[in-house]
């Protein structure tokens, strides 16, 4: 480890952010009803131009009057580039109540533009004596956000959490697909004639993971668009996982199941997990830094990968 240590992100559960347009109320009550950790109430791109006030008091509303229950409760602003962002800041932090935990920023391109967002929020808790510091989130959806995805993640210390936004994130880079995250048919390679299929997301995705661990903020995969695909969400879910985030958006309830079940360790991991910990214990009594377990080498390293199933496997049940 280097002489600064790496900072542990949030420990808290985030295997789903479950996402809501502000304008349909109706969903509110069952989003908090639902089973996902973290709800994303949205002013942004799922609500009309000319519906922004008409969801601004819809949420401001809702975040006192639903039970929201322990879930992480979120709302996602508009963009900076936007006519809309500063009043969604301003009547959140003087009318809504304390139960709001985070808002989510859109379309970060640069650590200026939390600077601007952390500016606001702070003169307002301020002024209006907020108990509660409203941490923030952010979603790295352009060729500015990934090529400053470090900084970002470094802005403020109210970061908790940074998602990977599929389908802006294309557009912005210019990429040819029309799909929101998942196997893009144009991309793979040909081995023995045989087309292999690569993940486009992939670079994009480990990215954000090493920005987010550097600095103690939690790596999250955005939406997968096609709802009806329940096994095309498990894989891109699974590779999420694989890569080191610690859950994935729902923008539909029936993909809530689908993140929980990935992003929670499954009962086999944890057991092998603890099984290698017990293993290098037995070393270190034996005086040793590695052994053998399973026909394969575990070390002083595996201690620490075992450690994060585990902990993310107590954190989840706790
Ligand atoms: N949260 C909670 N419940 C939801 C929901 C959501 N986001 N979306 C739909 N439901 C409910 C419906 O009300 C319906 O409930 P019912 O069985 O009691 O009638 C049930 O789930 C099935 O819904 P369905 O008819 O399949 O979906 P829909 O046509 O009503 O809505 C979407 C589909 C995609 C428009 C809707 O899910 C949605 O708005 N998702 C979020 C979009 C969003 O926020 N995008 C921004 C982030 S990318
Ligand atoms: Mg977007």
């Amino acid at each position: 480890m280097s002489f600064r240590l790496q900072p542990a992100a949030p420990a808290r559960p985030n295997r789903c952010q479950l996402f809501g347009p502000g304008s349909r109320t109706a969903l509110f009550e069952k989003m908090a009803a639902s089973a996902a950790d973290v709800i994303n109430l949205d002013l942004e791109d799922s609500v009309a131009p000319s519906d922004k006030d008409t969801a601004r008091a819809n949420i401001i509303a809702a975040i006192s009057e639903v039970d929201w229950g322990n879930k992480t409760l979120s709302v996602r602003i508009n963009g900076l580039d936007t006519p809309w962002w500063y009043r969604d800041v301003v009547d959140l932090l003087e009318q809504a109540g304390e139960r709001l935990d985070q808002i989510m920023i859109p379309k970060v391109g640069c650590a200026g533009d939390i600077y601007a967002v952390d500016a606001l929020v702070t003169a307002i808790e301020a002024a209006k004596g907020r108990q509660k510091r409203i941490d923030f989130e952010v979603i790295i959806e352009s060729a500015a956000g990934i090529a400053h995805v470090e900084e970002i993640a470094a802005a403020s210390p109210r970061m908790v959490a940074m998602s990977l936004g599929a389908a802006d994130f294309a557009a912005s880079m210019g990429m040819q697909t029309t799909g929101i995250g998942g196997t893009q048919e144009n991309y793979y390679m040909i081995r023995e004639g045989e087309k292999n299929w690569s993940d486009p997301w992939h670079w994009a995705q480990a990215a954000i993971v090493a920005a987010c661990r550097t600095h103690g903020v939690l790596p999250v995969d955005g939406p997968f668009g096609d709802f009806s695909d329940d096994e095309g969400f498990r894989a891109q879910a699974r590779r999420s996982a694989t890569l080191g985030m610690v859950g994935k958006w729902a923008i539909h309830p029936k993909q809530i199941a689908l993140a929980n079940e990935v992003f929670t360790p499954s009962d086999e991991a944890v057991a092998e997990a603890r099984e290698i910990l017990a293993a290098m214990e037995q070393a270190k009594a034996n005086g040793e830094g590695a052994t053998v377990y399973k026909g394969r080498l575990v070390d002083i390293a595996s201690i620490k990968q075992a450690e994060v199933i585990v902990r993310q496997s107590e954190m989840i049940a706790g």
